[in-house]
């Protein structure tokens, strides 16, 4: 799909239909509307002095324009109340007006960024090029009738009415944003025959051969020189060879302490020999979706070409039951050299982040932050709208949840107290990996702050935000490439 950015002055535009959206309570068209009601006799102000269309948060009125080219047809899409109005709202009106598009299976499609009038220009055509791009993507590559295939609107055109700095590019950036999210989601919605480890590197190098990006991946063999024991004890189980991927995008002085990301790339847990109940295991090939968020995050990254130092490590490997599995009380050595007892091995998306932690951590980065599908936990404490965010540094994780306010990708803080440690103590090593049911995402993220030192880190817990059912407009069933886009923000205002 291509976005463009047009300046709008006078009404010259052609399109098949124009979305606008429309406050509660708005009695008479301004600014751009007013200029298009000109064209249609009054027709929007007729609509609003009616009862029919009151600007309701979801509300959706379709009018037809002039029949000899110009505007075919005009989309009002209700905003609600001004105040509750922020840049995810942009991005969910966007996604509306695709939707509508798509239904009327058009080729193109404008999006007026005028009524959004209390978000700043550039926020405001960033999450709405984001949105168009997000909801205009499908996963049909396995779908072999080609009807099934990806939707009609290949050109969507955001309408802006001053000529401000930096819009188009505002558009620009959010366009490549939203095709980072959706080179994320492709990966996530991939099937673990397909996407497994080995598939995951391969992807890695295309994509940081398109953007610019250094790549190094690991195969079992170097993982071991590394000594990277606690990857190859997950993957002992598995007959497909785990890898660890590493990207570096160098975008300021060689000096400068990296920002460091972390991504599970779990292709399929199936729990190994903690095996998981059959119901809903289909869902674990999702399990690598931090993985797909930090290599959807690396690609925007260079894309945009951000002034900073950012590593991007993917620990890729399977979780499966066999004769050589990995067994409960099990005793590992890790890269950190701390031995942990394995209780239960359907905890093993700690494991392999222990190794990758341990190594972001020796890169002695300004800062590291990991995201997991890591608990079921998770989904009890905040459900499917928020991920928890722990870590060591209370700035770090204002910064995230910060970030994630403007992404529209929430997240928000669980306490990691030393309190909750005695639950990771083991009898026989080091630490054990799991700490019980109460407080599960605490005692997981514990875990994981054994293996980061010093280094100031948070971790995202995204077991509960990565994919479902697509309630979102801009969102399908399926994966949502969370928290590609919180990444990209954060990394962005620390660059800035
Ligand atoms: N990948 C799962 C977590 C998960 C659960 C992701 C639900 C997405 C949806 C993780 O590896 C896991 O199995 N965690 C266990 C930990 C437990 C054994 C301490 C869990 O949450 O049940
Ligand atoms: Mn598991
Ligand atoms: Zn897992």
């Amino acid at each position: 799909m291509v976005v463009r950015y047009i300046d709008v002055e006078t009404l010259e535009h052609e399109t098949p239909m124009l979305a606008v959206g429309i406050f509660e309570g708005t009695e008479t068209p301004t600014g751009l509307l007013a200029i298009i009601d000109k064209e249609i006799d009054g027709a929007i102000l007729r609509v609003l002095s009616s009862e029919d269309f009151k600007g309701e948060s979801g509300e959706e009125l379709l009018l037809y324009g002039s029949e000899d080219g110009g505007i075919r047809r005009i989309l009002l899409l209700g905003l609600g109340q001004p105040e509750k109005l922020d840049s995810e709202s942009v991005r969910r009106t966007a996604g509306r007006a695709v939707r509508v598009a798509e239904r009327m299976r058009l080729g193109s499609l404008s999006i007026s960024l005028d009524a959004f009038s209390n978000i700043d220009d550039t926020s405001k055509a960033q999450a709405a090029a984001e949105g168009a791009v997000l909801a205009g993507w499908k996963f049909s590559e396995l779908k072999t009738d080609v009807s099934m295939g990806s939707t009609d609107l290949t050109t969507v055109d955001i309408l802006g009415l001053n000529k401000a700095v930096g819009v188009s590019k505002a558009v620009e950036a959010g366009a490549k944003i939203g095709d980072a999210v959706n080179f994320a989601r492709a990966l996530q919605c991939r099937p673990g025959n397909i996407a497994t480890p080995a598939h995951l590197a391969k992807e890695a190098e295309k994509m940081a051969a398109q953007v610019g990006l250094d790549i190094t991946v690991f195969d079992e063999r170097q993982m071991l020189d590394e000594g990277m024991h606690a990857i190859l004890a997950v993957s002992r189980g598995s007959e497909e060879e785990a890898r660890l991927i590493v990207m570096k995008h160098n975008g300021t002085d060689d000096g400068e302490p990296p920002l460091v990301l972390v991504g599970k790339g779990l292709t399929f847990d199936a729990g190994g020999i903690s095996l998981k109940p059959p119901k809903g295991m289909e869902d674990m090939k999702f399990d690598m979706s931090g993985g797909a968020a930090v290599m959807g995050a690396m690609k925007a990254i260079a894309d945009l070409g951000l002034p900073a130092n950012v590593v991007g490590i993917v620990p890729t490997s399977e979780n499966l039951p066999s004769g050589n599995a990995l067994k409960p009380g099990d005793v590992i050595d890790t890269l950190a050299g701390k031995t942990v007892e394995v209780i239960n091995t359907d905890a093993e998306g700690r494991l392999i982040l222990a190794d990758a932690l341990c190594y972001g951590a020796r890169l002695n980065p300004a800062a590291m932050v990991d995201c997991a599908t890591l608990t079921g936990a998770v989904v009890i404490a905040l459900g499917h709208q928020t991920a928890a965010v722990l870590g060591n540094q209370k700035d770090l994780i204002d910064e995230l949840v910060g970030a994630g306010k403007s992404s529209g990708e929430r997240c928000w803080p669980l306490p990691l107290w030393d309190v909750y440690r005695e639950q990771l103590t083991s009898d026989t090593a080091d630490l054990r990996n799991v700490g019980g049911r109460p407080a599960g995402s605490i005692t997981a993220a514990m875990f994981l702050s054994e293996f980061v030192g010093d280094t100031p880190w948070a971790h995202l817990d995204i077991a509960g935000t990565a994919y479902g059912d697509g309630k979102l407009p801009y969102q399908r069933k399926g994966g949502y490439g969370f928290p590609t886009r919180m990444l990209i923000h954060w990394v962005r205002s620390r660059a800035g």
